[in-house]
């Protein structure tokens, strides 16, 4: 199981060390939201701060685009370094061309998913991505309460990579918390973005690996069902 923090959550006046935070924390991902106040309505941080983040971070970079105009970002995001880019299928035509031009930088390819957007709309592009997020709260704010009715979403990819025989990876996004987080990985997630859940905690190194624990169970009890 991948447990990614959400520097969404983070003390925003020190991206740098809560970078170096998260590095500690063992955590494998470190996930950035990009809001450009168009596509979602609030704003976050941009290119400069994945760069700034860096090199305090040695692991995954996990920048999550909900913009309406990647298509201007990719190169910027790929030279700050981010490893990982995920852009929305809600983007519709622009989408074919956006994967390509991702996977051209040699970056790692996600598609994320609204909670009002049919899970059929991904289909087409599962053997184009190493990654589909299903995003578990409408996107523009951490602290939001998770949605149930997404669940079944991740089970309906989770069935369809098994029947293709594709190998990417099952990512949650909003309200996840370690009950939640055992909900998505009973139903197939493999990889958790958790902002409030895991900043808001004493420890973010003690709530990682209890996330991670409790997460790695629940995934090992679903596949002997
Ligand atoms: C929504 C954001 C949030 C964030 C995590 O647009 O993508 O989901 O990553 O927020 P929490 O974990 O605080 O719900
Ligand atoms: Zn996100």
């Amino acid at each position: 199981m991948i447990i990614a923090p959400s520097l969404l959550a983070s003390d925003f006046a020190r991206f740098g060390h809560e970078a170096a935070r998260v590095h500690r924390s063992g955590a494998e991902w470190l996930h950035l939201d990009i809001m450009d106040g168009h596509f979602v309505p609030n704003i976050s941080f941009g290119p400069q701060v994945v760069r700034a983040v860096r090199p305090h971070f040695e692991r995954t970079l996990d920048v999550h685009l909900m913009c309406s105009k990647p298509e201007i970002l990719l190169e910027p995001f790929a030279a700050a370094g981010a490893d990982s880019i995920t852009i929305h299928v809600e983007l519709g035509a622009q989408v074919t061309p956006l994967l390509w031009k991702i996977r051209s930088l040699g970056k790692k390819v996600g598609i994320a998913v609204n909670p009002p957007t049919h899970i059929a709309e991904v289909k087409p592009y599962l053997s184009k991505v190493d990654l589909v997020l299903i995003m578990t709260v409408n996107p523009g704010f951490g602290g939001q309460p998770f949605i149930e009715e997404c669940v079944p979403k991740i089970q309906q990819v989770e069935t369809w990579r098994r029947q293709l025989g594709l190998k990417y990876r099952i990512e949650v996004d909003g309200g996840i918390n370690d009950t939640t987080a055992v909900e998505c990985a009973r139903a197939g997630a493999d990889t958790f973005v958790a902002g409030t859940a895991l900043f808001g905690k004493p420890s973010l190194t003690t709530a990682v690996k209890r996330m991670r624990r409790l997460t790695t169970a629940a995934g090992q009890h679903a596949s002997l069902l």
